[in-house]
C-alpha cells in the first residue's frame, strides 16, 4: 500500500503539468445521431442488436447487481489496488441512470472514459471498448434506452487520496489509452478480423489476460499472457501457450459456448465472461473469437507427454492422497465422470506451468455452477483441511507430473502462500 501511495503522490505531481496543458486533447465532441430523435416505436432490429452487443461486450458483469438487483442498475463493487469502484446505474432513469443521455455522450463513455460528469477509472474498461464503432455503440445506447428505468442512485466509491482525485485519470488516459491494442495472433482474413474485434473490443479480453503496471495499466508489451488482478488468475491465451496446453480450435470453441470443453470448465472470473456473454455469441462470432486466439495459422496441439514410468518417491506419495480425496468424482485415472466432473488428466489447469490455479482450486474448492443444456456441477469442495503443506504439495506434484506433463517443482512453501 505503501508503494501504490508514493507511486500516486509521484503521479500527482508529474501528470498535473501534463494535465493542465494537454486536457481537452482527448475530449473531443461527438455528433449526436438518429438514435436519440427516434419516435414511436423503437427499431426492432437495431434493439435487438443493441442488446447482443451489449452481451458480447458483458456490460452486465459490472452494471448488474448479483445480490438481486436490477438489470444494469448498478452497484457491483469492482476491487482495484487503488480502492473499490462501483459499477453505476446504466438504466434509462433521468435522476440516477442515463436517461437524459445523447448518443454521442455514451460514445463519449465508451471511447474516452470521459462522462458528463467528468473522466471514469479506468476500472471501466474504455481501454479496450475505444475500438468499438460508432453504429454499434448507438445500438447498445438504444438497447439501453429501451430497458426498465431503475431510480437507484450510484454507491460512492471508495477511493483513498491521491486517486479520489478524478482528474488524475486524464494523465493516465495520456500516458496508457492506446487507440488499438496488440494483437493476440498473426491473420489477415476477414473472420480473424471480427474475430479481433469481438476478443480485444467487446470482449475486452484483455482486461483480464494481460499482467498490469503499478498504475494499473495493462502491460501491452505483455497481452494476453495472463493476469493476476483476482485470486483466480487468467491464464496466458497466447496461440503458442494455449496450444501448449493442448487446446484445439474446436476445443475453444465449445469452452466458450458451453463452458466445458475436454481441457476443463470454466471458473472464476472466466464463469462469469462465459455465464454473461460468450455463450451468447453466434456460432459465426463463435468461431470468429477461436480464429483470432489462434490465428490464421494455428499451432499444432502438443500432446500430452506420458509420465515416467518410475515416479519419484514424493510423488508416488501424492497418489494416495488423490485416490482419498479426488477419485471419487474425478476418476481413478483423472479421466473425470460425464455430468459429476471433467477430467484432470489432459487438464488445462494441472498443465499451467504456474501451479497457482491448480493449488487455489485444491485449497479453497470451487462454487455451484450452471451450465448450457441442464449441465450442472455441484461445488468442490476445498481440501485445505485434509491435508498440510507437504501432503498437499505432494498431491499436486502427483497431478503436474502424472496428468499434466510438468515438473512436480510445487514446494510446501508454495502451498502455504496460497492457503
Ligand atoms: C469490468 C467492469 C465493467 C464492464 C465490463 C463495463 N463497465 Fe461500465 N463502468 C464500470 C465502472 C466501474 C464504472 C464507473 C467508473 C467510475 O466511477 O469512474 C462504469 C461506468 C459506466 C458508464 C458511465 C455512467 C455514469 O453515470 O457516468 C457507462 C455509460 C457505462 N459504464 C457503460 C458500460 C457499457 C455500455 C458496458 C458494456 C459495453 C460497460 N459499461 C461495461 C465498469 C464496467
Ligand atoms: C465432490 C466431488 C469432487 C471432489 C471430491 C473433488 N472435485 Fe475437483 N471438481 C469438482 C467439480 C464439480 C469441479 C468443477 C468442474 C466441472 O464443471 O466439472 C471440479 C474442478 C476441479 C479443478 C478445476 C479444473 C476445471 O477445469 O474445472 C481441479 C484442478 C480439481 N477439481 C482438482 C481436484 C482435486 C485435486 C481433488 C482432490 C483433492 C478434487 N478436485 C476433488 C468436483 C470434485
Ligand atoms: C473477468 C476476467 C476474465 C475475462 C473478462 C476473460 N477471462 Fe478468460 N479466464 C479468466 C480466468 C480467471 C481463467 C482461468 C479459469 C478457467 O480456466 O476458467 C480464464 C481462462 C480462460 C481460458 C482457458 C485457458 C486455460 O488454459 O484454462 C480461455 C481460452 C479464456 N479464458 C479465453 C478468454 C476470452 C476469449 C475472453 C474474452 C471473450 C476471456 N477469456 C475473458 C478470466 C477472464
Amino acid at each position: 500500500m505503501r508503494v501504490a501511495a508514493i507511486a500516486g503522490a509521484v503521479v500527482v505531481v508529474g501528470l498535473i503539468a501534463g494535465v493542465v496543458v494537454l486536457s481537452g486533447v482527448l475530449e473531443p465532441d461527438y455528433d449526436t445521431s438518429v438514435v436519440d430523435e427516434q419516435t414511436g416505436a423503437p427499431d426492432q432490429q437495431l434493439l435487438a442488436r443493441g442488446k447482443y452487443l451489449a452481451r458480447a461486450g458483458d456490460c452486465t458483469a459490472c452494471h448488474t447487481s448479483e445480490d438481486g438487483g436490477a438489470p444494469f442498475a448498478g452497484g457491483v463493487p469492482i476491487p482495484t489496488p487503488f480502492g473499490t469502484i462501483y459499477g453505476t446505474n446504466i438504466t434509462p432513469d433521468p435522476d440516477y441512470g442515463i436517461g437524459n443521455w445523447t448518443s454521442a455522450d455514451f460514445y463519449k463513455v465508451l471511447h474516452d472514459g470521459i462522462a458528463p460528469g467528468g473522466p471514469l477509472y479506468p476500472a471501466m474498461p474504455y481501454t479496450s471498448y475505444r475500438g468499438l464503432s460508432r453504429a454499434d455503440s448507438d445500438a447498445i445506447f438504444a438497447y439501453l434506452q429501451s430497458i426498465e428505468p431503475v431510480p437507484v442512485p450510484n454507491r460512492a466509491n471508495e477511493v483513498p487520496f491521491p486517486f479520489s482525485f478524478r482528474p488524475l485519470v486524464r494523465g493516465w488516459n495520456l500516458l496508457f489509452l492506446r487507440d488499438e491494442l496488440p494483437a493476440i495472433s498473426a491473420g489477415t482474413s476477414d473472420e480473424w478480423v471480427n474475430g479481433r474485434y469481438l476478443v480485444n473490443v467487446l470482449g475486452h479480453c484483455t482486461e483480464c489476460h494481460t499482467p498490469r503496471g503499478m498504475l494499473g495499466q495493462l502491460k501491452l508489451s505483455q497481452s494476453f499472457e495472463g493476469g493476476a488482478a483476482e485470486v483466480i488468475h487468467a491464464p496466458d491465451i497466447t496461440p503458442a501457450a494455449l496450444a501448449a496446453r493442448g487446446w484445439t480450435a474446436n476445443d475453444l470453441q465449445q469452452f466458450l459456448a458451453k463452458g466445458i470443453a475436454p481441457q476443463g470448465s470454466a471458473y472464476g472470473g472466466m464463469y462469469d465472461a462465459f455465464h454473461h456473454s460468450t455463450r451468447y455469441l453466434t456460432e459465426a462470432d463463435n468461431q470468429a473469437a477461436v480464429r483470432y486466439l489462434t490465428g490464421d495459422s494455428p499451432h499444432e496441439a502438443v500432446a500430452l507427454k506420458p509420465a515416467a514410468p518410475a515416479l519419484a518417491e514424493t510423488v508416488r506419495a501424492g497418489r494416495s492422497h488423490y485416490l482419498a480425496l479426488c477419485a471419487g468424482c474425478h476418476a481413478a485415472q483423472g479421466q473425470g465422470k460425464p455430468n459429476v466432473t471433467v477430467a484432470l488428466a489432459g487438464n488445462s489447469t494441472v498443465r499451467n506451468p504456474d501451479p497457482h490455479n491448480l493449488l487455489h482450486v485444491m485449497l479453497h474448492g470451487l462454487e455451484q455452477k450452471d451450465f448450457p443444456d441442464q449441465q450442472s456441477r455441484q461445488a468442490m469442495p476445498g481440501f485445505a483441511d485434509a491435508l498440510d503443506n507437504a501432503q498437499m504439495a505432494e498431491l499436486a506434484n502427483y497431478l503436474r507430473v502424472e496428468f499434466g506433463g510438468q515438473k512436480g517443482d510445487v514446494t510446501s512453501a508454495m502451498v502455504q502462500a496460497g492457503r
